[in-house]
């Protein structure tokens, strides 16, 4: 069993070659140089990996439509280890995509046990903080969303319990509400192609997240009525479950096409063109015509303790909110890469790769590249003792939350709208 994958579990020390290598994750280098601009994340190595990114990639260079999506479970106050999901919403949205967020209550509820009052309660505040960073689009609840649970249903039909087992690990004991919440998760990811149409769509999580991703490429694959294919000489549009009426309409908008038993062969067009005329087709007979997903994979910042970041353990990560007494007790208490003496540090250097504070820079604190290769140079080289490190990281860290919180406060109104 894949247990370092169960996405519910703490366990976040992924070997992310062995990720990789098992579960066909590419890695994110050949495709971020496709973009126009390399977001910060991507150039810092915080996103790893993808699946499929080149879709995205191409849509923002040529400007054509496409889509993002996440989802947060409202099972706390959101922190800093939600940032980073966040601003990659936020960066694709400034980049042309259409943006969507779920707030994943019914997870948290099934999950967690999270009541519904209090799902309302965090989600307001990941709302609100996404907001304050820039978001623009559509929000929902999943249990205020009937097209959402609607499509769930349907996703639900392409999934039968030996695949649970498989992904999830799920047995005779896992309770159905757990398997509806990922059958909603599938359905959001689905939903921004429900909702504006099919195109590329990209979804920024951590690495535990894919077997949601898995799971909704091959359930999106099986809601097609065709498959399209290029097949060298000849584009093949095979029906797999298409109306007959579709098929022929496949025929008939390609003149000159052949027309077998459950397949059309095309000539002399681009497979895209075919594609795009087949998606329509498909969805005028009563089809999706989705794209399969596309996602990025992060790496999760370490947790300031040096353990993992998670809402169980509070001294790990601090909240948006947090009094800034109990921010500088953490700060100035997290685990660093420095030495054990004085005199060593300034012989040895620090390690900043093992560093917490370090990584807190490298995730959030240091905007510029410039300044913070300046911050590794002078820890490597015993210039800058972890004390004085720190406090001109809290200083940063004190600047941040006092901006995220005045934004807050004032995007306020639209996180209530939804
Ligand atoms: N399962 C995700 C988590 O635990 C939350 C989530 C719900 C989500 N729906 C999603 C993430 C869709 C990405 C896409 O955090
Ligand atoms: Fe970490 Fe700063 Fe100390 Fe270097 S100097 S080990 S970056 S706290």
């Amino acid at each position: 069993m894949h247990s370092e994958m169960n996405p519910w579990s703490n366990n976040q020390t992924v070997d992310v070659d062995r990720l990789f290598a098992e579960f066909g994750i590419e890695p994110i280098g050949e495709v971020a140089r496709r973009l126009p601009e390399v977001p910060q994340f991507m150039r810092r190595g915080i996103v790893v990996g993808h699946r499929d990114y080149s879709l995205v990639a191409d849509a923002i260079r040529n400007k054509t439509p496409f889509h993002v999506l996440t989802g947060f479970m409202p099972s706390g106050l959101p922190h800093l280890g939600h940032l980073m999901v966040m601003k990659e919403v936020v960066w694709h949205v400034q980049q042309g995509g259409n943006g969507y967020v779920a707030v994943a209550d019914r997870e948290a509820h099934a999950v967690r046990g999270i009541s519904w009052e209090k799902c309302r309660e965090y989600g307001k505040e990941y709302l609100k903080a996404l907001y304050a960073l820039g978001f623009e689009g559509t929000t929902y609840y999943q249990s205020k969303n009937d097209r959402l649970k609607d499509l769930a249903f349907e996703a639900s039909t392409k999934v039968n319990f030996s695949e649970m087992t498989a992904i999830y690990g799920f047995g005779p004991d896992t309770s159905l509400s757990h398997a509806m919440s990922v059958i909603t998760q599938v359905a959001d990811i689905l939903f921004p192609q429900l909702d504006a149409g099919p195109a590329p769509t990209i979804v920024p999580v951590g690495l535990d997240q894919d077997p949601h991703l898995r799971l909704t490429r091959d359930v999106a694959y099986k809601l097609r009525q065709f498959t399209v294919e290029d097949r060298g000489d000849h584009i093949s549009v095979r029906s797999k479950n298409a109306p007959e009426a579709a098929l022929e309409a496949v025929h008939r908008a390609f003149p000159g096409s052949k027309k077998y038993a459950g397949h059309v062969d095309v000539r002399g067009l681009p497979l895209d063109r075919v594609e795009d005329a087949v998606r329509e087709i498909e969805i005028a007979h009563g089809g999706f015509g989705f794209y399969l997903p596309s996602s990025t994979y992060h790496i999760f910042m370490p947790g300031l303790q040096g353990g993992k970041m998670s809402s169980s353990a509070p001294e790990s990560s601090f909240g948006f909110y947090e009094s800034e007494k109990s921010v500088r007790k953490k700060v100035m208490a997290a685990k660093t890469g420095g030495r054990m003496t004085l005199e060593e540090q300034k012989r040895l250097g620090g390690e900043p790769d093992a560093c917490s504070v370090y990584l807190l820079n490298l995730f959030h604190m240091l905007e510029d590249d410039v300044e913070l290769a300046d911050l590794a140079r002078r820890c490597e080289s015993g210039e800058l003792t972890c004390g004085q490190c720190k406090k001109e990281t809290l200083e940063r860290v004190n600047a941040f939350l006092k901006d995220l919180r005045d934004r807050m406060d004032a995007v306020e109104h639209l996180a209530e709208e939804v």
